[in-house]
């Protein structure tokens, strides 16, 4: 009888188990093959400036969100705005942009593998104004501060880096915070 009941606690565990790493699994690819995505966001009427926006959409999508929140607030000051994921070639060509925004999740206390790639590779032209943000579930970790260093590194000049945080999963809907990061970009 004790057997039994050990035998069925192992077997709900099990399912239980494999449930989770079947959804990591499932997030992993979605987030993967999005990366390679990109889309662009035009205002109604003059473009007045162009916006590309870099995200890893990770595990949970938050970043992205987080970046279609800031392209939405950018369309309505009249900016183009390219949303692209971190693997896709529209990432790769950052000339003429007037504003790079980088973005990424925190895992293990850092950005993604991925991005932090993407800001080493990363060759700028002149003039453009770069900011970085990231999404955390933590107070005291600030990937976007990682992010910055990065550039700081390369001796590229970061003029805003933000921390999106106190999200166990995704992007806070508090649209307040993205419409703060992109009036201080334009600033
Ligand atoms: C597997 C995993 C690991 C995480 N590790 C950290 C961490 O080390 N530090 C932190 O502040 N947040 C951590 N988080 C929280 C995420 O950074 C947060 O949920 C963020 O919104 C994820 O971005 P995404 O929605 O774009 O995937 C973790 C989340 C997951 C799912």
């Amino acid at each position: 009888m004790f057997r039994v009941i050990i035998l069925n606690i192992l077997i709900i565990v099990g399912i239980i188990l494999a449930i989770i790493v079947l959804v990591a699994v499932v997030a992993y690819l979605i987030g993967f093959y999005g990366s390679y995505g990109s889309e662009t966001i035009k205002p109604d009427g003059k473009i007045t400036g162009k916006a590309l926006i870099v995200y890893d959409p990770g595990l949970t999508g938050g970043t992205k969100t987080a970046a279609l929140y800031m392209a939405e607030d950018l369309k309505s000051k009249d900016y183009e705005v390219k949303v692209a994921g971190v693997r896709s070639s529209d990432a790769a060509n950052v000339s003429g942009y007037d504003i790079l925004i980088v973005g990424s999740p925190t895992y293990g206390a850092n950005p993604t593998g991925p991005i932090k790639s993407y800001l080493n590779g990363l060759k700028l032209p002149e003039d453009i104004t770069i900011g970085v943000y990231s999404l955390a579930g933590s107070n005291t970790q600030d990937s976007n501060l990682v992010m910055a260093q990065i550039l700081k590194d390369k001796s590229i000049q970061v003029k805003i880096s933000m921390k999106f945080g106190n999200s166990a999963f995704g992007a806070s809907g508090d649209k307040n915070q993205y419409s703060n990061f992109v009036s201080q970009i334009l600033a």
